[in-house]
């Protein structure tokens, strides 16, 4: 009788101990796929200026730099993807840039950026700081039918065209930031210092 009780005992506890195990368990793996930027005050506001290498960078690609713990992408843009950006004026929160501090003054223009091909954006979402995915390609995607490029962010489905402008009814506020940033020369660009201000 005394045993069955500690055998009893101890089978409770270790069930219940599973039970805590695998629920914890479950909570962890569904975090992983999803990441976050939140680069801490400190990064934000300390750091050098980053030179970026785009020698090598092809019409369509993305190549990512680090500047003051932030992920900075740098695209070339295809003609059509250029093409199809005044067509999503409508569609757009903020077509014209007019939302300070979210770019330079010199990234207030339909491309959003200093040569039109290139395209310079701090890749954190505006919403709750996911990263965001570049969706390149001119074709109807799951999250919008009349898709003409651009970024999606998987966190709470925020989009962004392809000058990283963001769309009507989606929980981003603010198109994506362009940092401050010139062109050393022309496979050379200097990220977080505008020209003049080094
Ligand atoms: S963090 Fe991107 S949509 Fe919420």
């Amino acid at each position: 009788m005394a045993n069955d009780g500690v055998d009893k005992g101890r089978r409770r506890f270790l069930t219940a101990t599973t039970a805590v195990v695998g629920g914890a368990g479950i909570a962890v793996a569904a975090i992983p796929f999803i990441k976050s930027w939140q680069p801490s005050a400190r990064a934000k506001t300390s750091g050098a200026p980053v030179e970026a290498d785009i020698g090598k960078l092809e019409m369509g690609q993305m190549v990512t730099f680090e500047w003051r713990g932030q992920p900075i992408w740098i695209i070339r843009r295809t003609q059509a993807q250029l093409d199809a950006l005044p067509g999503q004026d409508s569609r757009l929160k903020d077509p014209k840039s007019t939302v300070e501090d979210q770019q330079p003054k010199f990234a207030q223009n339909e491309f959003r950026s200093i040569k039109p091909e290139l395209l310079v954006l701090v890749g954190i979402c505006t919403h709750l700081g996911c990263s965001p995915k570049m969706h390149a390609e001119l074709k109807p995607e799951p999250f919008d039918p009349e898709w003409k490029g651009g970024f999606f962010c998987p966190c709470h489905k925020s989009r962004f065209d392809m000058a990283g402008r963001v769309y009507d009814g989606v929980p981003a506020p603010t198109n994506l930031v362009v940092p401050p940033y010139y062109f050393v020369d022309d496979t050379r660009i200097m990220i977080g210092v505008t020209e003049g201000a080094a």
